[in-house]
């Protein structure tokens, strides 16, 4: 009865473990870049997402983006990449982005079903978003 019993507190410690792991690796940021960017980025940002097969341009590793900008991350280029300010054909125009209105506050409010809704909190909750996906990519550079 005593082995049962402590092994069956090891095995709630490990699952503890287990689920505190997991929390610590799924940031906002990473199930952001999961959801609107690994289908062609690829699941570690190496560019090899399932999408990417089907365009014609060469994927950009998302992992070297401080390596090739000198060994700092490009913090503004990137927001800008996705707040849409820089144009990427792959990823639509400004207004007709392949993730939809997610990063976009003005869309979000043009879109909007219930009326509208505070321009400030949804400016500020779409700010958020961005921040937590360019941390994201910040802390995965190799
Ligand atoms: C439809 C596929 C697709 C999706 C979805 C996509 N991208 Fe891209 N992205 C590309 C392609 C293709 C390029 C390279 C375009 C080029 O070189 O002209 C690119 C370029 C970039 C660049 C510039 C890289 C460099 O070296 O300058 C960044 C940053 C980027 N994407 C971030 C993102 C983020 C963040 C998301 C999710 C919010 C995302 N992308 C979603 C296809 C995609």
């Amino acid at each position: 009865m005593r082995v049962m019993t402590n092994s069956l507190v090891a095995g709630m410690l490990l699952g503890l473990s287990a689920a505190s792991a997991m929390a610590q690796e799924e940031s906002v940021g990473q199930l952001e870049y999961t959801a609107s960017c690994a289908t062609c980025h690829g699941p570690e940002g190496k560019g090899n997402g399932t999408f990417a097969a089907f365009l014609n341009v060469e994927m950009p590793d998302l992992t070297q983006l401080a390596k090739n900008n000198g060994g700092i991350f490009p913090v503004n280029r990137v927001y800008g990449v996705i707040d849409g300010r820089e144009e990427v054909a792959a990823h639509g125009s400004r207004y007709m982005t392949i993730w939809g209105s997610r990063y976009s506050a003005e869309m979000i409010q043009k879109l909007d079903p219930f009326g509208p809704t505070n321009k400030e909190t949804i400016e500020r909750m779409v700010r958020g978003r961005i921040l937590e996906l360019v941390f994201y990519l910040a802390s995965i550079q190799e």
